[in-house]
């Protein structure tokens, strides 16, 4: 059994020995041990606040969908005052899964085992039979609704936490949110999901996935090779010093939270490649030629400036954020793609990695893109996330492959003992111009962003 009050495993390993801050090494074991993953599900997935969707997946009244905190099944629905609530799919009569649909529209969540019914807001409606009190007397019907989750909206994304006493998103984003911000909301109209999310149950620990997300851009050289040389990322020749370039620019981190702000001059010159100097343009002519993936109007390239901060169009001008995560389980990807056509095409990527036990997760693609975009251009842009994001996409199929082995590996008596190292440090370094906002790593992307996750999960896991 767990010891509540010390993070101990049952032969006496304690949380803490599982690290060494000082190498920055951490034990392999730990992206395989049930004992492990249960303290995870207590001091992470029931305390922080967690991704589950998008507002615009649920528009109208009574619009659902079911989804995951930890290995807690929650329904997440829209109710007639407009408010979206988040709440346990759990029956309180006998345990029941209340909805046993993905998603739907009902005013009303009725078990299939005796019939107690729930209103979006988790509210408790009744039991049949009413006149003959079959949900009992000892409890009003007040205390018998389903368990609430707390929810937060940012910039439509749906968060909710089970914690109580938690402090609001902003505190768990940090100085994260101002990059976020230039992601999320940017446009008058928000974002909206271009359909349902794809699903896939992958066979690895959830943090083989959480944190790669966290500015691994190390892999990109390697494990990605494959998309250099079909021309995916533009127009680069087939030796490793020439893929350097797209490695660099601007990592930020804290709190576990973790962008790759890449060069645009980079971009400029592979994708677009017009022979024309970009470092000698201003902050607003770099956005009009090279817009942040998705603003493909100019429409939207107004409203843009319009509601971000000059530090953040500078940000834009110089390394738009474009690859990393949210902490624990985001992994965020708002690529640039050029197109068979010349043109240069962008994809809106959101995964979560939901952990469904030590060794499996479940995980969720959204495609996403500005809702004002024109309808031929969403086409694309789904196109171009699916063929690079999907889970059958050519970016994550590579990704998808290390994960199971890494989690085969921890479960190895001599592969546990093995370390994982985030030894290849760059040390701060903050751009002149660039703004003050979180730790900041610019140059070729090493591990110095990455080992935030770490740090952050390290705190959450020893206290
Ligand atoms: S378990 Fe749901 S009504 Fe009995
Ligand atoms: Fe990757």
């Amino acid at each position: 059994m767990l010891n509540k009050s010390t993070p101990t495993l049952r032969d006496g390993t304690r949380i803490e020995d599982l690290f060494n801050l000082e190498t920055r090494e951490v034990s392999l074991s730990t992206m395989y041990d049930p004992e492990i993953h249960q303290i995870e599900m207590e001091k992470i997935f029931t305390k922080v606040w967690l991704l589950l969707g998008h507002a615009s997946e649920i528009p109208k009244s009574g619009d659902y969908v079911v989804r995951y905190m930890g290995q807690d099944e929650v329904i997440v629905s829209r109710d007639r005052k407009d408010e979206i609530h988040v709440s346990l799919n759990v029956c309180p009569h006998r345990g029941m899964h209340v909805c046993t649909a993905e998603s739907g529209n009902a005013q009303v969540h009725k078990c299939i085992y005796h019939g107690w019914a729930f209103r979006p807001d988790g509210s408790f409606v009744g039991a049949p039979l009413e006149k003959e009190k079959m949900h009992g007397e000892i409890y009003p019907k007040e205390k018998l609704g389903l368990k609430k989750a707390r929810v937060q909206l940012f910039h439509g994304l749906i968060f909710a936490t089970w914690n109580q006493e938690a402090a609001p998103l902003e505190d768990q984003l940090g100085d994260m949110k101002f990059y976020y911000d230039i992601m999320f909301g940017k446009t008058h109209g928000g974002m909206e999901v271009l359909g349902a999310p794809q699903r896939l149950t992958i066979p690895a620990n959830w943090k083989t996935a959480g944190e790669q997300a966290a500015c691994d851009g190390f892999h990109t050289l390697t494990l990605h090779r494959s998309q250099f040389d079909i021309g995916n990322f533009g127009n680069i020749s087939d030796t490793m010093d020439e893929f350097i370039p797209i490695m660099q620019g601007v990592n930020v981190a804290q709190k576990g939270n973790a962008l790759r702000c890449i060069s645009a001059a980079t971009t400029f010159t592979s994708l677009i490649g017009s022979g024309e100097d970009f470092s000698k343009l201003s902050d607003l002519e770099k956005i009009t030629k090279l817009p942040p993936p998705g603003i493909v109007t100019e429409q939207l390239l107004a409203e843009m400036k319009e509601r971000l901060s000059p530090e953040q169009i500078h940000v834009c001008s110089v390394a738009p954020p474009q690859v990393g995560n949210m902490f624990p389980n985001v992994n965020l990807l708002f690529i640039y793609a050029p197109l068979p056509d010349g043109t240069l095409g962008s994809g809106y990527v959101i995964h979560t990695i939901n952990p469904m036990g030590a060794d499996k997760f479940q995980w969720i693609t959204w495609f996403l893109c500005e809702k004002d975009t024109p309808e031929e251009i969403k086409d694309i842009i789904r196109a171009v996330a699916v063929q690079t994001g999907g889970t059958s996409g050519l970016i994550e199929q590579d990704d998808s492959d290390t994960w199971p082995h890494m989690t085969i590996a921890a479960k190895g008596a001599w592969g546990r003992t093995e370390t994982l190292k985030y030894q290849a440090i760059g040390g701060e370094n903050r751009p002149e111009g660039w703004p003050d906002k979180a730790h900041v790593y610019a140059g070729l992307s090493k591990d110095d962003a990455q080992w935030h996750w770490w740090l952050q999960y390290h705190e959450l896991m020893t206290q």
